[in-house]
């Protein structure tokens, strides 16, 4: 008895000691908008950030000295363009995650939105370039399928990309599809996983209902997968144009940036999520990015897994989302 309380309270405190010696950095870039603000709130929550870095173009001091009151063990910094704000937001981080950017409104595509983000994701990839060539950085604003690839074509130019450390948020896609899934099996979607593969738009987003270990009818098959492709749709609609996912896409980004710190930072093994990455998967058909499972180490996305075994029905949702993507990865190659 004693000794186990001995040996429990020992690795309390090595527990204790390397989540204490190993926290670190994170900067959320377009910090002061819909998804940035509760993202960064859910952040400040999070034991292995050490400090908080908050940079938008307006409005960051205000929401950095309001979520610096919340008493948790990070230090939070606010900063716009001004004084060197982006090289300040930048330097010294471990994590930058990048919600900047326009979101849609009824009637648009997330390739609708390319025009005004690409030029925004690329400036800020050059920054992060600069001045933290080596932070793992986590793009969620949209176009994904292209906004990835723009960015790393800038880390390329500047000689510092590494493909372990650049990634696509593609989170919501599988949070969504765990919810839908739940609730039309009753089930608490915690027991309800799903792996979604491809990219984040429409055709591209590849859910593999196969792999959950739950019997499917050809309706329900039918109904889950368009849900899951466009259940972006369904909060742009309900918003009416004032905007997209927010609420959902800032728990999303924060599980994943958790996964990516945990991995990268807190020494855990055997952390597994989809993302976008650039990936060899279908390398061979000229889509140099995809989504699959990857294991996260402590130097990143270590290990990108194959699809596994696929249905009839999910080979054909692969084959219409190539080509899509191809265009998609090409055109941010490209830009
Ligand atoms: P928003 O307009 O509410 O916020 C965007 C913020 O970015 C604003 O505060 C704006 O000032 C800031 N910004 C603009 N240019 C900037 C720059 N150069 N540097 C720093 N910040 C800058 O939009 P939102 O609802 O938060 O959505 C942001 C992006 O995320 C959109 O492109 C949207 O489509 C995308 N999104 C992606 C997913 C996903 O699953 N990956 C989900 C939801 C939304
Ligand atoms: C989503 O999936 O909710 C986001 O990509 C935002 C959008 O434009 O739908």
């Amino acid at each position: 008895m004693f000794a186990a309380t001995r040996a429990t309270t020992f690795a309390a405190k090595r527990a204790f000691s390397t989540s204490a010696t190993n926290l670190s950095k994170v900067a959320v870039l377009g910090a002061a908008g819909g998804i940035g603000q509760p993202l960064s709130l859910l952040l400040k929550e999070n034991p292995h950030v050490t400090h908080l870095s908050l940079y938008d173009i307006v409005n960051t001091p205000g929401v950095a000295a309001d979520l610096s009151h919340i008493n948790t063990n990070s230090k939070v910094t606010g900063h716009t363009a001004a004084n060197n704000g982006l090289e300040e937001a930048l330097k010294d981080a471990h994590v930058v995650v990048i919600p900047a950017g326009v979101p849609r409104k009824p009637g648009m595509t997330r390739d609708d939105l390319f025009n005004t983000n690409a030029s925004i994701v690329k400036g800020l990839a050059e920054a992060a370039a600069k001045h933290c060539p080596k932070a793992h950085i986590l793009i969620i604003s949209n176009p994904v399928n292209s906004t990835v690839p723009i960015f790393a074509e800038a880390l390329k130019k500047a000689g510092v990309f590494d493909p372990k450390r650049l990634y696509g948020v593609t989170t919501l896609d599988v949070v969504r599809a765990s919810r839908f899934v739940a609730e039309i099996k009753n089930k608490d979607p915690k027991d309800v996983k799903v792996t979604v593969v491809g990219g984040h738009s429409g055709v591209t987003i590849v859910p593999l209902l196969s792999q959950t270990g739950l019997d499917f009818t050809k309706e329900e098959l039918d109904a889950l997968t368009h849900r899951i492709q466009f259940g972006g749709d369904e909060v742009v609609k309900a918003k009416d144009g004032t905007g997209s996912a927010t609420l959902s896409m800032a728990f999303a980004g924060a599980r994943f940036a958790n996964s990516v710190l945990e991995a990268t930072v807190g020494g855990k093994k055997g952390v597994v999520e989809p993302t976008f990455v650039q990936s060899p998967v279908f390398a061979d058909k000229g889509v140099d990015y995809f989504s699959t499972l990857v294991e996260l180490g402590p130097n990143g996305a270590e290990k990108i897994h194959g699809l596994g075994e696929i249905s009839e029905y999910e080979q054909k949702l692969i084959d219409a989302a190539l080509p899509e993507l191809k265009k998609n990865i090409t055109k941010g190659e490209e830009f």
